[in-house]
């Protein structure tokens, strides 16, 4: 780690702070004005000076690719010294134009959502699939700040397709054996950089979704002596995606090529295509740690959020130590068949907009 340091301090020499506004005190409060005057604030993208500006960007690239580094060594696929680093000032000119994501606020929470889930960050149990290690950055993008006290939940279904802790018609073969699980489910808490880091599986698919994975984003959550959160409330809920290309790579790959679900791919996906709007972009930025993607993933993206804002998501179940057990008046009970929110279509515009019916 030493080495890293060393590469660290010496790559901020090389291209000197100059653009760090802490010695300048003026030209950060009038930037800062800039930003809070600026009509449309919600997106990473309006935030780049900013992050830019207080060296933000930089120091998370730096730390990302020292991880990515640090993963490929570990699995022997580097030597410590061998790291390559990118030119820094380039990766800062192109944030925010395909590096930055934010994700729209409206994405539903689906029907699987299970509150109570342990703050942990391996959610693997014994699932199998492609080992992804997921680096979420969590911005405020009402203050242009990283977001250093929330906990990120995240869920996906399994390399299958499948949930866990929950029964449904069309979760697996609907029977309760997915109940006792909790795999692929948990928090993680931001901490100085805003991250929450995360070991999961690319998601698989089911009817009617492309594979994605879904999060929530808690504030003011109180942590329990059982390791699960309370209270709070939520600023954000969303879903990540995975690149239609490599998408295809990953379902080739055991065990998602056993998975008999038929496939919906991203473009055909009326909540992938919603996301995107508003030149957001829910895609995870996604390196192999070795060769194959058999090697393992490294995942990472930036969600920008505005932390006052309150959503409310409702979960379908709540885990305990006795596994899923239905969540009272969940309006997801009973889905897909008799539950108060199942029939979920898309807004018309949506549905205009790339003509689904
Ligand atoms: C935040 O990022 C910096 C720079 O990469 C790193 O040195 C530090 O350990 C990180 N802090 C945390 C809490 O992750
Ligand atoms: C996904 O979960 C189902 C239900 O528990 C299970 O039958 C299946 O084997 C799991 N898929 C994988 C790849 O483990
Ligand atoms: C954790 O503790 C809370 C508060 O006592 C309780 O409601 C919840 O069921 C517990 N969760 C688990 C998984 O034990």
């Amino acid at each position: 780690m030493v080495h890293f340091s060393q590469v660290f301090a010496a790559a901020l020499l090389a291209t000197e702070v100059v653009a760090h506004p802490g010695s300048n005190t003026n030209k950060e409060i009038l930037r800062r004005q800039a930003h809070l005057d600026h009509p449309e604030r919600r997106s990473v993208v309006s935030c780049k000076r900013d992050l830019v500006g207080s060296g933000w960007v930089r120091e998370q690239h730096i730390r990302r690719e020292a991880r990515l580094h640090e993963l490929r060594v570990a699995a022997g696929f580097a030597k410590p010294g061998d790291l390559v680093r990118r030119d820094v000032s380039e990766v800062e000119a192109e944030y925010g134009a395909n590096a930055a994501c934010t994700l729209d606020p409206e994405s539903t929470e689906g029907p699987y959502w299970v509150t109570g889930e342990l703050v942990r960050s391996d959610v693997l149990n014994t699932e199998k699939g492609a080992i992804t290690h997921l680096d979420i950055n969590v911005i405020d993008t009402s203050g242009c700040k990283p977001v250093t006290d929330a906990f990120v939940e995240l869920w996906g279904s399994n390399a299958t397709g499948v949930y866990t802790g929950v029964q449904a018609r069309g979760n697996g073969d609907g029977s309760a054996t997915s109940l006792v699980s909790n795999a692929l489910r948990g928090l993680q808490p931001t901490a100085a950089n805003g991250t929450a880091t995360f070991i999961t599986v690319i998601p698989g698919h089911y009817v009617g979704r492309t594979n994605h994975l879904h999060t929530i984003i808690h504030h003011g959550a109180k942590l329990l002596a059982n390791n699960t959160v309370q209270g709070g409330t939520i600023s954000h809920v969303g879903q990540f995606y995975v690149e239609q290309n490599f998408l295809g790579e990953v379902e080739k790959t055991v065990p998602y090529n056993t998975n008999k679900q038929a496939i919906t791919k991203n473009a055909n996906d009326p909540l992938f295509n919603m996301a995107k709007q508003g030149g957001d972009d829910p895609v995870l930025k996604i390196s192999l740690i070795g060769k194959t993607i058999e090697d393992g993933l490294y995942a990472t993206i930036d969600v920008g959020v505005n932390p006052k804002a309150k959503q409310n998501p409702q979960p379908v179940n709540m885990w305990t130590a006795q596994g899923g057990k239905p969540f009272p008046g969940s309006p997801w009970t009973g889905y897909p068949d008799t539950c108060k929110y199942c029939g979920f279509r898309p807004p018309k515009k949506v549905r205009e907009i790339f003509g689904f019916a």
